[in-house]
């Protein structure tokens, strides 16, 4: 009941997507669709997986929403500012403020060690204050604050992943866009990087997820499935795995 008798304030999702269209072109000749009409809202708050089969275009439809890509046709509106009408340095403004991106190959620089990756993006762009101490925070955040000083080399691959993750997490965004990010890791780092990303969206964070693995897919609340380029189905996940429990009873993700 609301006492005053006044509805709450309607929710703005963060991502709204109408008829999202992208071709790749390949010389004169060849024509791929790689998005062929996507609709898509995500709600502050939501964790979604994105699943479908190679080639589907959910790279395609990941780096639109990190505005890495520009649509061919549609709209997509970021937070409320429709992406295609802005400058850009409005862009850079609102991709810094919403967006933090993971890879599935981590993309750190070799020659950095684990803090000097983390703040390598306020080093080309951002609020640069405290950026030594903020890398570090990033790091604890994620488990990694004994590593501080070491190269990806000597690192894991889950902690590379936990780097990038600092890395993506460094301005705060609104959301982490995520292209499987549990690809290149066996079932027990890729337990640790969900029940990561499952404690920033309990703390609000939105995240969404590529994943060929439905066992990766099962730890969200929401699975859109894509197919040939749209949104084929998207259905929520009644009772979503907790990471953090399968770690505590020796149980990976993807077994
Ligand atoms: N830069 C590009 N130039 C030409 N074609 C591309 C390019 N990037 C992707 N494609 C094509 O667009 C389609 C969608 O690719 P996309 O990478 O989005 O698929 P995906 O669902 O992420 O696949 P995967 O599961 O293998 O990562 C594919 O047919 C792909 O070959
Ligand atoms: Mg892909």
């Amino acid at each position: 009941m609301i006492a005053s008798g006044r509805l709450p304030p309607p929710r703005q999702p963060v991502v709204r997507l109408r008829g999202i269209t992208k071709t790749y072109r390949i010389g004169r000749e060849i024509e791929v669709r790689a998005l062929r009409g996507v609709d898509l809202d995500v709600m502050p708050g939501e964790f979604v997986a994105i699943m479908g089969p190679s080639g589907s275009g959910k790279s395609t439809l990941m780096n639109v929403l990190g505005c890495l890509d520009a649509p061919d046709a549609g709209t997509y509106e970021l937070a409320g500012q429709t992406v295609a009408s802005l400058s850009d340095g409005a862009l850079a403004a609102i991709r810094n403020r919403h967006v933090g991106f993971v890879f599935q190959t981590f993309n750190l620089l070799p020659r950095l060690n684990a803090i000097e990756n983390v703040e390598l993006p306020l080093v080309y762009g951002g609020d640069g204050r405290d950026r030594r101490p903020r890398a570090a925070a990033a790091l604890e955040q994620v488990g990694l604050g004994d590593r501080l000083h070491h190269r990806p080399s000597e690192l894991s691959g889950g902690q590379q992943q936990r780097v990038a993750i600092a890395r993506a997490l460094l301005n705060d965004p609104s959301m982490i866009l995520a292209d499987e990010p549990t690809g290149n890791l066996d079932s027990r780092s890729s337990a640790e990087i969900l029940a990561i990303f499952q404690r920033l969206n309990a703390q609000g964070k939105t995240v969404v997820m590529v994943t060929h693995e439905p066992d990766v897919a099962a730890h969200c609340r929401r699975i859109v499935r894509m197919r040939d380029g749209v949104v084929a189905h998207d259905d929520p996940v009644a009772a979503p795995r907790r990471a953090e429990e399968e770690i505590a009873a020796g149980i990976g993700a993807a077994e």
